[in-house]
């Protein structure tokens, strides 16, 4: 089992708050999309011909790039990998590119999910985080979607955006659910060093919201989202039955995925590589054909510390037996040992042999999580 990940680093605007690699112009577009499918060529063996059980398309802004565009990129990946017939192939969405004419093109495109990218519903947070759409440009997107077919629909929101409230935060949620989605995603907002919002903060600008604020804001989305049929299974990420992302859990369940286009990470089990973050640089090396990407072979305490962290992030949790089966006895009582007090304290449950985060647990993940690490 493994993924593909392909990397569209272009947006027509920057959010305040991301520190993704992406550029504004799309002067480039055309020749990455070339360079795309020749790392397609040049990485053919890198997953060894495992099944693809999902492609997904992120951003920066795929729904930039035109029918013709991701053609070129599906005819390769469709030549050169082995790709499951129920493959899950998603790609990223801005809401302003989710107009009804840009569904009629992309109609024969194998596309069977989309995770649009909303933040907030409310114009004044969407005007002070630059986002390029309306709260109803968004609305319109999801409902554009449903229209042409789309039954698997995801949308990313962003809670303790600069001068939210607990209240606004509620009507967020609320409008979030009103549009019978699938899947809903939602960060609370991180101030990335050097971004905008960072810098804004630090002049006094703006005040990151309290963190027993978000706190709180985690449990609203919760309670609200539970009592609508989703599960929480994972901290940011909420799914109706049979709709987990399957893409983000082959992450979390530590599957091979080959990362293509700038800035792309890929992982083989054994070591992790990151392609350049710079478009020049990147369309040079693969025109070239030499180094595009760092690599980091992966130690046993590397490989341990990933799975612990994301899988106690996730509702199955962390499973004793298969983290003693991976990186033997010795890990295995370096982690209870370190976990009890938290046992002890009801933050972490431990049942049938599974660790797993209590919702008191939830608020203090990353606590928690620094404590199991092994260096
Ligand atoms: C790489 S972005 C791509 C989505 C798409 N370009 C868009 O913005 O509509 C994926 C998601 O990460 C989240 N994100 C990015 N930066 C964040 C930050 N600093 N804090 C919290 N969430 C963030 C946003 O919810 C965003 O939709
Ligand atoms: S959040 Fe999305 S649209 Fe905004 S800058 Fe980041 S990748 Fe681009």
């Amino acid at each position: 089992m493994a993924g593909i990940y392909i990397h569209i680093p272009f947006c027509k605007k920057k959010c305040t708050y991301c520190d993704f690699f992406t550029v504004v112009s799309p002067k480039f577009i055309p020749s990455l999309v070339d360079s795309i499918v020749k790392e397609c060529f040049l990485r053919k063996d890198y997953l060894q011909n495992a099944t693809i059980n999902t492609i997904y398309f992120g951003g920066g802004t795929p729904s930039i790039l035109n029918n013709e565009q991701f053609e070129q990129i599906f005819e390769a990946i469709f030549k050169l990998f082995n790709v499951a017939k129920n493959a899950e192939i998603t790609f990223e969405a801005n809401p302003d590119d989710l107009t009804v004419d840009f569904f009629t093109s992309i109609q024969s495109l194998p596309f069977n999910r989309i995770s649009i990218g909303i933040q907030s519903f409310d114009d004044d947070d969407l005007i002070r985080i630059n986002r390029r759409h309306t709260g109803n440009e968004a609305i319109n997107a999801v409902k554009n979607a449903q229209q042409a077919g789309f039954n698997n629909l995801s949308i990313d929101l962003i809670y303790g955006l600069p001068f939210q409230t607990l209240a606004s935060w509620e009507q967020q949620v609320e409008i979030a659910l009103s549009l019978h989605v699938q899947h809903i995603s939602a960060y609370g907002l991180t101030y990335e060093e050097g971004t905008p919002l960072w810098k804004q903060r630090e002049k006094g600008l703006v005040k990151a919201v309290d963190d027993e604020i978000m706190n709180e804001m985690h449990l609203l989305l919760v309670d609200k989202i539970k009592q609508k049929g989703f599960e929480a299974y994972e901290i940011s990420n909420f799914a109706l039955p049979n709709f987990r992302s399957r893409h983000n859990t082959s992450y979390w369940k530590q599957d091979a995925y080959l990362g293509l286009g700038p800035s792309a990470h890929s992982y083989d089990l054994k070591s992790r590589q990151w392609n350049v973050s710079s478009i020049t640089k990147y369309l040079k090396a693969v025109d070239e054909n030499s180094s595009l990407f760092e690599k980091e072979e992966l130690s046993l305490f590397d490989r341990y510390n990933d799975f612990v962290m994301v899988s106690l992030r996730t509702l199955d949790g962390l499973d004793v037996t298969l983290l003693e089966q991976e990186f033997g006895s010795e890990l295995k009582s370096y982690c209870l040992q370190n976990i009890k007090s938290f046992i002890d304290n009801k933050k972490v449950e431990y049942s049938d042999g599974v660790l797993r985060l209590t919702t008191d647990g939830i608020q203090i993940c990353n606590f928690i999580l620094v404590q199991l690490m092994r260096v």
